[in-house]
C-alpha cells in the first residue's frame, strides 16, 4: 500500500502512516507525507498543502544590523496537485516587493485579512503548470519581526558587536520566512546569508564550505539542511562568536568572553549523545553543536537541528543544569525526527522529550539525580492540578484546539509521567523497544496523539488485561492524573523533606544544605512556607548564601520568595537580575510576584519594567505585558 511519494500521491498521502512505514522506513530523499485526518489539520496555518505544498526553501538574505532588517529572496520548491492554480503561504508582516516564476515573470498575489498572532494568508496565483514548480519571493521581514531579536553591542557579553538570533517555535518563523509554517509540512532548506565582518553566522543546518568574502566588508555564509524538517526548526544567529569542540561530534559556539565557561558546562555532551543513542537508536543529524546566546534568549533552550540554542543562565559552574542539554538533545528524536502535526499535540514533542531527558540523565548522572528531577516534575503536576482542578479540560495531554493547554506541568511533566507509567507496567525492556520502533517508523514525519495511541495498542499492548492496566485512553485524552501513575520514589527527597519540616516547626536551618544537590536545594526552597518575615528571610539568605548562589535557578527561587514577601533588601538584586536576564521562565514569575503584592509591588514592577522591557525578546515581553496590562 505504500508508494514512494515522488508524485501527487503524496498530496493525498494521509492516513495509515503507522503501518506503511513498517515496510518502508522513511528516507530523507522522499517528500514526507502531510497527514489529512481531522486531528492533524493545523488551525494555525493558512496553507492548503493538499492543493500545493512547499517542499524546499532556499533563502538568500542579507543581515543589516544598522536597520535591524533582513531581506532578499526566498525560492520555494512547490509540489502542486495537477489542477492547482494557487499556493497559500503564511505571512506575518512580511514586506513583499515581488513574486515571480523562475523565468522572471511576475505572479499575482494577495495578502488576506490578518489574524492576531496567526498573520495572514499570502495567496500566490501560480496559474496552471507541472506538478513540480518553483517560485521566487523578493521580500524583507518587518522591522519588529517577532522571531528575530536584534541586540545592540551593550546587550551582549562582549559589548563590542551587535547580535541577532531567531526563535521559530511555535508560529513565529512566518515573521521572517515566507513559507507554509506548519509542523506537519516538512521542508528541506538551503541558505546563503551575508553579514558584516567580523560577525559569524550559524544556522540550524550544516555550514557549506568557508565563508566567502563578497566585498564591502561583508561575508557570505552557506548552509544546508538535507533532511525534511518542520519549518519552525529553521533558525539563525549572528554575532561575535567562536567555536570550541567538546567531543568528536559535539561542540559549542559562544561569545569569546563566555566560551570557556560554556564549553566547561557542556563538557558531558558527547556522553549524553552516546547515552541517547544507546536508548533509542542512532542520532541521525550528523553533528550536535550548541550555541550559548546572550541572556535575552527567551527560553532555556531550543532544539534547533544540529545547533541547539541555549540560554547562558543555565551555566552554574557544576553542570547541575545539564538536564537542559539532555532535553534539547532528546528532541533530536522526539520533536525533530517525529514531530507533533499540530501544536495542540505538543506533548508528543515536549512530554516524550521530558521522559527521554530523564532516561539520559539516569544513564549519565545516575538514578538518584534522575529520580530527584522526576520528583520535582511530579510536584509541579500536583501543584498545577490543585490550582486549576483535576477536571480542567486543559489538563488532558491532547487538546482539540491549540491554546487550550495549561502549561508545562501538563505538556511536559504529565507527558513524562505517562511514559514512565507505561514503562513501569510493561517493563523497561519492552517499553524501550516500542519507543525505539516508534521513532524509527515515523522518522522525519508528523504524528498525532491518535497515531501514538494506535501504535501502542498495535505494537506494545499484549493483552486486554494489560490494556486495562495501562489506561492509555485516559492518559492521553482525559483530564487529570490517572490512578495508575508511577509516582516518584518518596525516598528521593526524604532528607530534604525532613529538613523542610524541621525548619517549619523550629526554624532550624539545614546544616547539610551546602552538601545537597541542586535539585535538593530547589526542593527545599520550593517547599518551605511561602510567608516569611524580613528577619526570617535575612536569616535564610545569610545561612544558605542564597543571593550569592552561582546557580540562577537558586537565585530565581530566592528572589521569587523575597519579592512575594516585600523583602526590600532583595530589590536591587532583583532589579539587576531582571535587567540582565530575559528568560521568560524567570522573568515572568518575578514580575508576577511583585504584581501580586498590591500597590507596593505594582509600583516596583512598573518602574523596573519600564527600563527592562526594551531589552526583552518579544516572547518575554508578551508574557510580562499580559501581567501588567491585566485588568484588576
Ligand atoms: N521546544 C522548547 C522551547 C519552546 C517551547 C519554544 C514552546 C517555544 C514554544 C524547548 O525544548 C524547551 O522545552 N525548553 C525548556 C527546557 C527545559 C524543559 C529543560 C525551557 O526553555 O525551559
Ligand atoms: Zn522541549
Amino acid at each position: 500500500m505504500y508508494r514512494p511519494l515522488s508524485s501527487l500521491a503524496l498530496l493525498l498521502a494521509a492516513t495509515a502512516c503507522t503501518t506503511m512505514n513498517r515496510e518502508s522506513p522513511a528516507t530523507t530523499a522522499m517528500v514526507a507525507p502531510v497527514l489529512t485526518t481531522a486531528d492533524a489539520v493545523d488551525d494555525a496555518t493558512f496553507a492548503r498543502p493538499q492543493v500545493a505544498r512547499v517542499t524546499h526553501v532556499d533563502l538568500d538574505l542579507a543581515l543589516d544590523f544598522a536597520a535591524k532588517a533582513v531581506g532578499g529572496t526566498a525560492t520555494l520548491d512547490v509540489l502542486a496537485a495537477p489542477d492547482a492554480q494557487t499556493l497559500v503561504l503564511d505571512d506575518r508582516g512580511l514586506v513583499i516587493t515581488r513574486i515571480t516564476d523562475m523565468a522572471g515573470r511576475d505572479l499575482p498575489y494577495t495578502v488576506g485579512t490578518s489574524v492576531e498572532d496567526k498573520g495572514a494568508p499570502l495567496t500566490i496565483e501560480m496559474g496552471p503548470g507541472p506538478i513540480n514548480r518553483k517560485i521566487r519571493i523578493q521580500y524583507s521581514a518587518a522591522p519588529g519581526a517577532e522571531a528575530l531579536q536584534w541586540l545592540s553591542p551593550e546587550q551582549t557579553a562582549g559589548k563590542q558587536h551587535p547580535f541577532l538570533f531567531s526563535q521559530g517555535q511555535a508560529i513565529l518563523n512566518r515573521t521572517w520566512i515566507p513559507t507554509q509554517d506548519s509542523p506537519g509540512i516538512r521542508q528541506t532548506w538551503t541558505a546563503r546569508i551575508t553579514a558584516p565582518e567580523p560577525l559569524d553566522v550559524i544556522m540550524s543546518g550544516v555550514r557549506q564550505g568557508e565563508p566567502e568574502d563578497i566585498g564591502n566588508g561583508r561575508r557570505a555564509f552557506r548552509f544546508a539542511m538535507d533532511k525534511p524538517v518542520p519549518p519552525y526548526l529553521i533558525a539563525i544567529a549572528a554575532g561575535d562568536i567562536d567555536f570550541q569542540s567538546v567531543g568528536p561530534r559535539t561542540g559549542v559556539w559562544a561569545e569569546p568572553v563566555t566560551l570557556a565557561r560554556a564549553a566547561a558546562e557542556v563538557g558531558d555532551t558527547e556522553s549524553l549523545v552516546t547515552a541517547a543513542e544507546g536508548l533509542y537508536g542512532p542520532y541521525r543529524w550528523g553533528r550536535y553543536d550548541m550555541i550559548v546566546l546572550p541572556p535575552s534568549f527567551p527560553y532555556g533552550g531550543m532544539e534547533n537541528p544540529v545547533m541547539t540554542f541555549l540560554t547562558p543562565t543555565f551555566i552554574a559552574g557544576d553542570r547541575s543544569n545539564n538536564g537542559l542539554v539532555a532535553h534539547e538533545l532528546a528532541h533530536s528524536w522526539s520533536g525533530n525526527l517525529v514531530t507533533n502535526a499540530v501544536w495542540a499535540d505538543s506533548w508528543l514533542n515536549e512530554g516524550v522529550t521530558s521522559y527521554f531527558e530523564n532516561r539520559i540523565t539516569e544513564q549519565v548522572y545516575g538514578k538518584k539525580r534522575a529520580e530527584q528531577e522526576a520528583a520535582l516534575a511530579f510536584a509541579g503536576i500536583e501543584e498545577t492540578l490543585a490550582e486549576v482542578g483535576a477536571d480542567a479540560p486543559g489538563t488532558a495531554l491532547h487538546h482539540k484546539t491549540s491554546g487550550e493547554e495549561i502549561g508545562s506541568a501538563i505538556t511536559y511533566d504529565k507527558g513524562h509521567f505517562f511514559l514512565r507509567t507505561v514503562e513501569s507496567i510493561v517493563g523497561r525492556e519492552r517499553f524501550d523497544a516500542w519507543l525505539r520502533q516508534w521513532f524509527d517508523n515515523h522518522a522525519f514525519q508528523p504524528a498525532t496523539s491518535q497515531m501514538f495511541y494506535d501504535d501502542m495498542m498495535r505494537n506494545l499492548v499484549a493483552s486486554q488485561a494489560e490494556a486495562d492496566r495501562l489506561a492509555l485512553r485516559e492518559w492521553i485524552f482525559e483530564p487529570g492524573l490517572p490512578a495508575n501513575v508511577a509516582r516518584p520514589d518518596p525516598a528521593a527527597f526524604a532528607e530534604v523533606d525532613a529538613a523542610v519540616e524541621a525548619y517549619e516547626r523550629t526554624g532550624t536551618i539545614p546544616a547539610r544544605y551546602s552538601d545537597w544537590t541542586s535539585a535538593e536545594r530547589m526542593r527545599f526552597l520550593d517547599n518551605i512556607p511561602k510567608q516569611r518575615t524580613n528577619a526570617q528571610l535575612a536569616t535564610l539568605d545569610r545561612a544558605l548564601g542564597l543571593s550569592g548562589s552561582q546557580n540562577n535557578e537558586i537565585v530565581f527561587l530566592w528572589l521569587e520568595l523575597a519579592l512575594a514577601n516585600r523583602y526590600e533588601p532583595a530589590l536591587p538584586q532583583a532589579e539587576a537580575f531582571l535587567a540582565r536576564v530575559g528568560r521568560a521562565k524567570f522573568v515572568r514569575p518575578l514580575f508576577q510576584a511583585m504584581w501580586s503584592e498590591g500597590e507596593w509591588g505594582r509600583a516596583q514592577a512598573r518602574r523596573i519594567y519600564a527600563t527592562t522591557r526594551p531589552g526583552y525578546h518579544a516572547v518575554t515581553r508578551g508574557a510580562v505585558d499580559r501581567i501588567v496590562n491585566a485588568k484588576g
